[in-house]
């Protein structure tokens, strides 16, 4: 877990069992709202994906709703790419896949 004085926080979850490997993923972070839109969001992603790949994790695969515009750009800016989109709890959610250096 990494937080940033407490404005967010991160979980990364070294393995993936099947229900995580289809929604969930690795990481999930959140920012407190009166701390959103000042980069924070991107800044614990960058870092969480280094404590991923400090790990051994290769192909790191993060999840999100495709209408969490923060989000999806939070990831793509750090280096996700879209996998594939499934229908999950009737909304989509987009799997992206950072590759380890
Ligand atoms: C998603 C979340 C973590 C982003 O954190 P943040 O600190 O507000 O985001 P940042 O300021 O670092 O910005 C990240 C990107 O989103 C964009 N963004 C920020 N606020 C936005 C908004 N309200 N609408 C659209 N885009 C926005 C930024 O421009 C940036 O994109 P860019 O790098 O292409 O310019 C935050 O909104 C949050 O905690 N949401 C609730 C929990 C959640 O959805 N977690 C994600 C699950 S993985």
């Amino acid at each position: 877990m990494i937080s940033t004085f407490l404005s967010g926080m991160s979980n990364l979850r070294y393995h993936l069992n099947e229900r995580i490997r289809n929604v969930g993923g690795h990481i999930g972070l959140g920012i407190r709202p009166s701390n959103r839109g000042k980069r924070l969001g991107n800044t614990l992603m960058k870092l969480t994906i280094e404590k991923a790949i400090e790990h051994g994790i290769r192909e790191i695969n993060i999840h999100c709703h495709k209408h969490n515009e923060p989000s999806t750009r939070m990831i793509k800016a750090n280096g996700g790419s879209l996998e594939s989109e499934i229908l999950y709890g009737g909304e989509v959610v987009q799997r992206y896949v950072v590759i380890a250096p």
